[in-house]
Parts: C-alpha cells; sequence; structure tokens
C-alpha cells in the first residue's frame, strides 16, 4: 500500500475493459493484417496482378492508420490506465519482466517504422524491396505478440515462477505456447474478417468474388486454429481454476458460451460467402462478420480476465494488491498500517483498499443493493466471510477492529429503512427478498453452495432454533439480524418452497 489511491466514481472494471477491448482488438488485427498484406503482395506480384495489387495498396492505408494511431495511443492508454488502477500490480509486472517490456518496445518502434515505410513505398520501392519491409513489419509485429504473450499468460498461470521466482519460468508457463497458437490464429482470423469490410465496396465482378472467396479462405483457416487451440488453452489451466470459475461466476461463463454462438456465425457466414454466393458480400454482412469477430474475442478476453479472480497475478497478488506473501502481516497488523497515504478518515480508507479496486457504492459492481436495509453487523459478518461470497472475492486480511470500522462506514452510506419498506414488500415476496440478501449472496438454491437440504421442509421450531444458531454455523457466516417480521417472511418462504428443488 506505498501508492496513493486512485479514487474517482467509475467502475475500474469497466474503465480497463473499454481500453483493453479497443487495444487488443487493434494489435492483433495489426499482425494479422501485416501477414495478409506480404502474402497477399506475394501473389499478386507472381500472377501480376494489378488490379489486386491496387486492392492492397487501399487496404494498405487505412489498415497502417488504424493500426499506428490506435494501436499505438491504446497501447499507451492501457500503461496509463493500469498505472493508476493497480500501481502496485503494474510495479511487479515491470520489475518482473524488465527485459521482455524493453524488447517489446523495441519490436515496437521496428513495427511502426516498417509499417509508414511500407505505407510510403508502394509505387516508390521495387517490389521486392517492399515485400522485405512489410515481412519485417509482420516479424516484428509478431515478435511483439510473443513476448506480450509471456507476461499475460504469466498473471493467470504463472507456474514454477512461483516457487523459483526466475524471469524464464514466469515467460515460458504452462499456458504460453497453446495462448500464442490462439493469438496467432485470432490474428490471422480478423484479418480475414477485416479484409472482408474492404472487399465488400467493390461492385459484383469476378475480381470481388475471387477476394471474397480468399478471404473467406483466411477467416476459415484463423478459425479453425483458434477453435483447436482454445481446447488446448483451457487444458492447459490447472483444473481447480476453471472449475472454481465454472461454479462460482456466472457472467464469465456467460461469455464463453456467447464466444461459442460467435465463433459458429462466423464459420456459418464465411461458408456461405466464401463458396456459395461471394459476390453478394456487402458492407452490412462484412460489418456483421467484423462484430461476431469482436464478440468472440472480446468475450474470450473476460473469461480469461475473469477466472484470474480473486488474483491478480494468480497464487501471488489479490486483485486488491495485497502479495499473498503479505496475508499474515496484514491478518496481525491489519491495514491500516500498511497504508501510507491515509486520508484520516479509516473506514473510508479500509473500503478504498479492501473493496474499492472491484466495488462502488452504488454504481459498478454496487454495494447498495447487497447491503440496504441490513444491520452494521450482518455487514461485518459478510466482510468476515467476503471469500465465501459467490464472486470469488480475496479474503478481508484486517483485524476485528477494522471489520467493525469498515462495516460502520459502509452501513453509513446504506438506506437505514427496513428491507420490507424500501423495496415495498411483504409475505412470502418479502421472504424472498430477505433470502436473497442474508443468505443468498452464499447460498443459491439449486446453485452456488446450496443447502436446499438443510433449509427446505423444516417445522417452525426447527427455522427458529437455525436463525437464533445462524452466527454459530460457520466463522464465515453472519448471525441473522434480521427482526421479526423479517424472520417471519423467511420462514414463510422457506416453507412454501416443495422438497426437492424450486
Ligand atoms: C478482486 C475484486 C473484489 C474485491 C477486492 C471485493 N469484491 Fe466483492 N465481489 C466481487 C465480485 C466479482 C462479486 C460477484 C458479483 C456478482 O456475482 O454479481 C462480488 C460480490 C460481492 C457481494 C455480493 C454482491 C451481490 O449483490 O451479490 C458483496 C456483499 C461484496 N462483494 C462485498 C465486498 C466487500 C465488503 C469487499 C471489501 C472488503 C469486497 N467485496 C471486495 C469482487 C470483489
Ligand atoms: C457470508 C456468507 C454466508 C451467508 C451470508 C450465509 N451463510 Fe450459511 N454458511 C456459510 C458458510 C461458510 C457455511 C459453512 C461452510 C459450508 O457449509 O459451506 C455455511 C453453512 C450454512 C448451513 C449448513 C450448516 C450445516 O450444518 O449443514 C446452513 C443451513 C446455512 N449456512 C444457512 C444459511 C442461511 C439460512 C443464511 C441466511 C440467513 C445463511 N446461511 C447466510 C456462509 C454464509
Amino acid at each position: 500500500m506505498n501508492y496513493p489511491f486512485w479514487d474517482v466514481d467509475i467502475g475500474y472494471g469497466l474503465l480497463m475493459a473499454s481500453i483493453a477491448v479497443i487495444h487488443v482488438f487493434v494489435s492483433h488485427f495489426a499482425i494479422g493484417g501485416g501477414l495478409y498484406l506480404v502474402v497477399t503482395e506475394w501473389l499478386a506480384v507472381k500472377r501480376g496482378d494489378s488490379q489486386m495489387l491496387d486492392y492492397l495498396h487501399r487496404l494498405s492505408k487505412f489498415f497502417v492508420l488504424v493500426t499506428v494511431v490506435f494501436g499505438a495511443l491504446t497501447g499507451v492508454g492501457i500503461w496509463f490506465i493500469i498505472g493508476l488502477l493497480n500501481p502496485t500490480a503494474t510495479e511487479a509486472l515491470i520489475r518482473n519482466f524488465i527485459w521482455g517490456w524493453a524488447t517489446e518496445w523495441t519490436f515496437f518502434v521496428i513495427e511502426i517504422t516498417a509499417a509508414l515505410l511500407y505505407l510510403y513505398g508502394w509505387k516508390r520501392m521495387s517490389n521486392r524491396d517492399h515485400q522485405i519491409v512489410g515481412w519485417i513489419y509482420f516479424g516484428a509485429a509478431w515478435m511483439s505478440l510473443f513476448v506480450i504473450n509471456g507476461i499475460v499468460t504469466f498473471m493467470l498461470t504463472p507456474g514454477e515462477w512461483l516457487s523459483s521466482g526466475l524471469f524464464w519460468d514466469g515467460f515460458f508457463n504452462p499456458t504460453f505456447w497453446s495462448s500464442l497458437v490462439l493469438r496467432t490464429g485470432v490474428c490471422v482470423m480478423l484479418a480475414g474478417l477485416y479484409s472482408q469490410m474492404v472487399a465488400s465496396r467493390y461492385d459484383p465482378s469476378d475480381f470481388k468474388g475471387r477476394m471474397v472467396r480468399f478471404n473467406s479462405g483466411w477467416g476459415l483457416v484463423g478459425l479453425v486454429v483458434v477453435i483447436f487451440s482454445f481446447i488446448w488453452y483451457i487444458a492447459q489451466i490447472p483444473a481447480g481454476i476453471t472449475s472454481t470459475a465454472s461454479e462460482t461466476m456466472k457472467l464469465p461463463m456467460k461469455a464463453v458460451s456467447i464466444s461459442h454462438w460467435s465463433a459458429a456465425a462466423i464459420g456459418i457466414m464465411l461458408l456461405i460467402f466464401g463458396f456459395i454466393v461471394p459476390r453478394r458480400m456487402n458492407l452490412l454482412f462484412a460489418s456483421l462478420l467484423m462484430l461476431f469477430g469482436l464478440a468472440w474475442f472480446g468475450s474470450y478476453e473476460w473469461y480469461r480476465e475473469s477466472i484470474r479472480k480473486p488474483y491478480v497475478i494468480q497464487g501471488y497478488m489479490y486483485g486488491n494488491a495485497i502479495k499473498v506473501a503479505q496475508e499474515e502481516k496484514y491478518r496481525e497488523e491489519g491495514y491500516l498500517q500498511q497504508i501510507a497515504y491515509r486520508t484520516g478518515d479509516d473506514g473510508a480508507d479500509l473500503f478504498r483498499r479492501a473493496c474499492r479496486s472491484c466495488h462502488t457504492i452504488d454504481g459498478y459492481l454496487p454495494l447498495k443493493p447487497a447491503y440496504d436495509g441490513t444491520e452494521v453487523e450482518f455487514i461485518a459478518g459478510t466482510i468476515r466471510g467476503a471469500h465465501v461470497i459467490k464472486g470469488n472475492m480475496p479474503p478481508f486480511m484486517g483485524t476485528e477492529e477494522e471489520i467493525q470500522l469498515l462495516a460502520e462506514y459502509l452501513h453509513a452510506q446504506m438506506d437505514s429503512r427496513s428491507i420490507g419498506e424500501i423495496y415495498s414488500l411483504s409475505g412470502r415476496k418479502l421472504g424472498e427478498k430477505v433470502y436473497d440478501l442474508r443468505c443468498g449472496k452464499c447460498h443459491e438454491f439449486g446453485g452456488f453452495n446450496d443447502k436446499a437440504e438443510s433449509l427446505i421442509g423444516l417445522e417452525d421450531a426447527d427455522y427458529h432454533d437455525l436463525l437464533d444458531m445462524a452466527g454459530d454455523l460457520a466463522e464465515e457466516m453472519p448471525p441473522f439480524t434480521g427482526d421479526s417480521t423479517e424472520r417471519a417472511a423467511l420462514i414463510e418462504y422457506l416453507k412454501s418452497i416443495p422438497e426437492g428443488g424450486n
């Protein structure tokens, strides 16, 4: 906690995602597009096809503009944002991979220089020199992927590095190769999809048909590589990580199914236009293809980022920048001791450092809907049990007093009316809401940590006993602190659920 906390009212997850998605999309497209340009140029020169060369010249203008301007701007943007959001994790990545970054930046400079020369060299350089510049561009761009891939995969699967601390162990980690092949496949696929946009603008003709068919081939080859390497990639991730994700993370799992549907849509459209009606390709279909490409890639990246939780570097540093090795120290000495920049409001500082990297009070992943109408004691109980709440959160590693301070701080910002009043509910409906707020974050019927067996089909007296003892059932489980109306409603709700599921 040696850095100040950047506290502005935005969801940090969303902020990061919005810039990272653009960058990742453009940068992969820059690599695949480079390969597409040089291979296609070589073919066109060999065949003496001036129409194709003309098409490539047209494509490369927009391509270089997009990759150089967007790629570079969003790349710098990412450093800017991660430096603000998680300076401690950024520091760890820089320290461990300093030569990796230096190598990557060198390739980046070569890549940009070659891209500009390539664009300038149409009509000004000999075919041979122009193609050499193109290959230098592609080679440098792919090498920068090679380097970044080592660092990005490291964050999810640091492997041997956790015990050895050696650069090469972290770099060539368990998911390095599968992810490299996967990302290379993505590059080729995106090149095929993007070049469809350019080809779609031509009037229907033999030439258009030929180019659309050719581009569909690129898209399909990329897609096939992507599908197989995705399966390989998932298999390389330690099973504990993926199984926890499928148990506790609804949204990231949805992302995976979005990615399957998008891949299917891309495959079907490419087959139809590539082999049946290539001349019918128009800007609308080409844009749709691009959109599915974005959806596929975006959901893959989302899944990959999500399953790393609660860590930012798996097994080494939590999402809120506390190193696993510091856990003992935090538990003994508390959070506040470790914060170099304290504001004087301890509750607020604790919230910022322990929760704010992921939650806001009432914006992105808000805490208000979870805590409105509850008590300090209940909130404190959920902080004590944060790591057993659905969502795979880091544990709270502070002292008992700090739990109280944080709970009081949070409670002061919540709606203090009763749950029934806030949501205008009574009877069974109120009971369902009470369950959702006071139990459902940790026990979902038919889902996460289901307790249906212990909760359905009891007698009134058993329910009362259970709620009286709630705080003693587990250290991480809060006591039942609702009033008698809530208690009666909760029991009414539980009794209304038929045995054997609802
Ligand atoms: C590394 C990120 C991260 C940190 C840090 C974090 N949480 Fe969470 N929290 C999550 C995620 C993700 C969920 C699941 C959200 C979902 O499934 O909708 C969640 C869920 C919750 C929920 C249930 C919310 C609901 O409506 O279902 C509560 C309550 C909660 N967190 C409280 C806290 C508190 C208090 C802290 C600080 C002590 C904290 N969290 C720290 C990521 C985090
Ligand atoms: C902050 C998380 C959390 C909340 C909120 C929570 N529990 Fe639990 N509960 C746990 C944990 C942890 C355990 C013990 C480990 C386990 O079985 O998963 C547990 C265990 C239980 C058990 C099993 C006890 C046994 O002996 O079989 C029941 C029943 C239960 N909880 C019911 C409830 C009810 C009802 C509520 C709401 C009034 C509730 N829990 C709220 C975390 C929670």
